[in-house]
């Protein structure tokens, strides 16, 4: 087993629970105001200092294995082009033509291409966004069109994941903006897992209330109580803040024995659910024999684009591997995510446009919620 920092929290978390002096992590905040959820200005703040700033999960290394592989991005608000190049590093263009502006690429999906030609005037680039030809080039007269090569936005990849930032020469050190969490992801394969499936919807709900549901340990046995939830104890949880992330260990119904045993005895994933928030906008879900990846993309207040992926370690080799992560996707996707998160998610939401509550109560039990606030806030008000 992997040695990091999770491991060390469960380790705390099991000896505070063995000696009963298991402590859930403290904020002052008792109260949620309604406004957050609704008002445009608030929004548009967040999409200024929080989305237009941090950087965001835009893929995977896995989605574009081989040089050439490429896909747009649209879920940022601005055109990008993700693409593989020669020397197998990815970057990231806006996917926008430098003469007269056209969408370069629209092909839905990962397709693969040598170079990029313009659909309008067919001006090429290479796969690193170099400008390689201009058909009549020396009409355009007295201006050194030569050096309009795309235009690059700040990218990386870690823990497999394509990060890239739109604000301009925006430094990428995904080890400070990670902290321990890079050491988590890494730990836990996701450089080296295989994307398998995705899904794309509109979730009719603020982006905080959908974040928020995968930090609530409140609801897991009763929402869910039809599907996951009999898998769970009940509000035995533990959250941490890291940077500005979250890590949180859930407590499934082995977790009673792993209590019981030394740490080399663990069957991790099968006792524990462990879940990440990268700040922030990414909720990453460790289930038993995959991962899930959700980016959460603002529209408007009260619209979010929600993108669920798989991940597994490995491609399923058989027809019956493929059928079970199908079904096991399947279930998680459309039958907890879907029609229970998402689903209380648009109802909270309408329930708040309503007016009837003017803020929400938060338990200690929500604490996860609480802690992403603090987050929130910190950036907020810088
Ligand atoms: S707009 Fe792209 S070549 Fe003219
Ligand atoms: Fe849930």
């Amino acid at each position: 087993m992997p040695t990091s920092h999770y491991i060390d929290q469960i380790q705390n978390f099991i000896e505070g629970v063995n000696a009963g002096t298991y402590q859930r992590a403290q904020s002052d905040l008792k109260r949620l105001p309604v406004e957050i959820y609704t008002d445009q200005s608030r929004f548009d703040i967040e999409m200024e200092e929080v989305f237009s700033k941090s950087p965001i999960i835009i893929g995977h290394n896995s989605i574009v294995p081989r040089p050439g592989d490429h896909f747009v991005f649209d879920h940022l608000g601005q055109p990008l082009l993700v693409v593989r190049g020669k020397d197998d590093q990815v970057r990231v263009f806006y996917n926008i033509c430098r003469h007269r502006g056209v969408r370069l690429v629209s092909e839905e999906g990962v397709t693969r291409k040598g170079s990029f030609v313009c659909p309008y005037h067919n001006w090429a680039y290479g796969l690193d966004g170099q400008l390689m030809n201009i058909p009549c080039v020396e009409s355009f007269v007295n201006d050194d069109v030569n050096s309009r090569h795309l235009i690059e936005v700040s990218s990386a990849v870690a823990g497999g994941f394509i990060f890239a930032n739109l604000q301009k020469d925006s430094q990428m050190d995904m080890g400070v903006f990670l902290g321990e969490t890079k050491d988590d992801l890494e730990a836990l394969g996701l450089s080296e897992q295989v994307f398998f499936k995705q899904t794309t919807r509109n979730v009719k709900a603020n982006w905080k209330l959908i974040v928020e549901a995968f930090q609530d340990g409140y609801h897991v046995v009763r929402l869910h109580r039809n599907t996951v939830g009999s898998l769970f104890l009940d509000n035995v949880a533990d959250i941490v803040r890291v940077q500005d992330h979250l890590r949180a260990v859930v407590a499934r119904k082995g977790f009673e024995t792993m209590c019981q045993t030394k740490s080399d005895q663990w069957d991790v994933r099968n006792q524990v659910s462990l879940a990440f928030y990268l700040f922030p906008n990414t909720i990453i879900v460790i289930h038993p024999d995959y991962i899930s990846h959700l980016g959460l993309f603002p529209v408007s207040p009260d619209e979010t684009i929600c993108v669920h992926s798989c991940f597994l370690d490995e491609e399923p080799k058989t027809e019956k591997a493929k059928a079970h992560f199908e079904r096991a996707f399947n279930m998680i996707d459309k039958g907890v995510f879907e029609a229970e998160d998402f689903f209380v998610c648009e109802q909270a939401q309408l329930g708040m446009r309503s007016g009837v509550n003017k803020s929400f109560p938060l338990s200690e039990h929500e604490i996860g919620i609480k802690m992403f606030h603090d987050i929130l806030s910190d950036h907020l008000e810088k």
